[in-house]
């Protein structure tokens, strides 16, 4: 057998431990199965002495992460800092060049600097490793990448962030309202550290610029992904689109068609009947087309220390087994500059949720805004908001584009018995 492949880990969050943990647990089948010992033989965290569950001792202690990327009795960085740039990008870029192989977690990292690394990567004739930054626990990137290398793949979508699947699944599922789910999910520790990476989509986004690139070829681009997230979305919306047999998701969705590369993350409306529609609480769900496999569907825990530390040591595995392959797939040199499909040229079907005064001809002066918009009305109906006279409007359109529906939507704000911001959902046929 071959040497032992020598790991450092910088981060002993729960990801850290828990791969510590299964390095120890599993090390005969590991040993096996990748034909070699994969050994720990250091660790970085910011705290020395917190109590992790683990036993540290046998592996040397460096204080200075950053300083992980020099040691000579190192194969493998293990990057579990997260951030997008700051002390993890620093030890990811000097482990490169110093022709130690990568392996991360950092979804934020790859997404931003992902075509980089992989040139640094390929430049330095080592691996670079990033399974665990998307969905956990499904093994998303080596199917595309390896599974489906077979294929040309038209479209990724799916359900990226735990958190707010699970929260939308509690306001469905217990009728409570978006602050009361907030409180849950703050209490029970499942959002990130900047919440807003959960709530306003961006952790999601992050995701699928790394699937895209995955996917296509292409170079990462998160700032042409377009991000809506989950604030918006009230217990009224929810108790509609069941009415409609619809079921509300964040969603992100990435297609690429001559050249062109669309990336969206927003609540959709689909078809409850649809199997991703059915995978609720905190669990990651991915589809991904391909002209000859037609459609594929993954599911499983997105987040969490085993799921997470489990994608970690299997990328540890597949670099023990010299699989060091290009870390898109492809050659870095190749990876293609996609032309960004702005969010404005989609058409499609909306829900649209207003809230007015109920007043004589309310509703004309509604239709008279969408009529002017050139923007055709499939239902409407009226619901009361409160006991003082506000009602909300509900209406769901006929296919249509999204700049005329802006347009709609801002003509009906200007009007005055309108009373807050009107909002609208997209209605995705999946
Ligand atoms: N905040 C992320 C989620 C963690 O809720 O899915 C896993 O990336």
């Amino acid at each position: 057998m071959s040497d032992p492949l020598k790991v450092a880990v910088a981060g002993l969050g729960n990801v850290g431990v828990g791969v510590v943990k299964i390095l120890e647990e599993h090390k005969e089948m590991i040993k096996d199965r990748a034909g070699r010992e994969i050994q720990i033989t250091a660790v970085s965290a910011r705290s020395k002495t917190a109590d992790r569950g683990v036993d540290l001792s046998p592996y040397t202690w460096v204080d200075n992460a950053a300083d992980m990327a020099d040691l000579d009795n190192v194969d493998i960085v293990v990057e579990l800092i997260g951030g997008e740039e700051g002390i993890a990008f620093t030890l990811s870029k000097n482990a490169l060049k110093n022709k130690k192989s990568l392996v991360t977690a950092n979804k934020a990292m790859v997404a931003h600097h992902g075509a980089l690394l992989a040139d640094m990567a390929q430049e330095n004739d080592v691996a670079m490793r990033y399974e665990a930054a998307v969905a956990g626990g499904i093994p998303i990137i080596k199917a595309i990448g390896e599974g489906l290398a077979a294929n040309k793949l038209s479209q990724v979508y799916g359900i990226m962030n735990g958190t707010t699947n699970y929260m939308l699944t509690h306001m469905e599922q217990r009728g409570l309202t978006y602050d009361e789910i907030l409180d849950e999910v703050t209490e029970l520790g499942y959002l990130e550290a900047d919440p807003a990476l959960d709530l306003d989509g961006i952790d999601a986004a992050h995701k699928l610029a790394i699937l895209s690139s995955v996917a296509f070829g292409t170079k990462t681009d998160f700032d042409n992904v377009y991000i809506e997230g989950i604030r918006k979305i009230q217990g009224i919306d929810i108790e509609n689109s069941k009415e409609m047999g619809l079921k509300i998701k964040l969603l992100g969705m990435t297609k690429y068609e001559n050249g062109t590369l669309s990336q969206r993350v927003h609540p959709v409306m689909i078809d409850r009947d649809l199997p991703i529609a059915s995978v609720n609480d905190g669990f990651n769900a991915l589809v991904v087309d391909g002209d000859y496999i037609d459609r594929t569907f993954y599911q499983g825990r997105g987040a969490g220390e085993g799921p997470t530390a489990s994608a970690v040591v299997a990328d540890l595995i597949d670099i023990a087994r010299n699989h060091t392959g290009a870390a898109f797939f492809k050659p870095a040199s190749k990876l293609v500059e996609a032309s960004p499909v702005s969010i404005n040229q989609r058409r499609g079907e909306y829900y649209v949720r207003i809230l007015a005064d109920n007043n004589t001809g309310v509703l004309a002066d509604i239709t008279n805004e969408l009529k002017s918009a050139g923007v055709s009305v499939n239902d409407m109906k009226q619901k009361t908001a409160s006991n003082d006279g506000r009602v909300y409007i509900i209406i769901t359109t006929h296919e249509t584009t999204e700049t005329a529906l802006k347009d709609a939507v801002n003509r009906i704000d200007e009007l005055s018995v309108v009373l807050e911001p009107t909002m609208s959902i997209r209605i995705e046929k999946l």
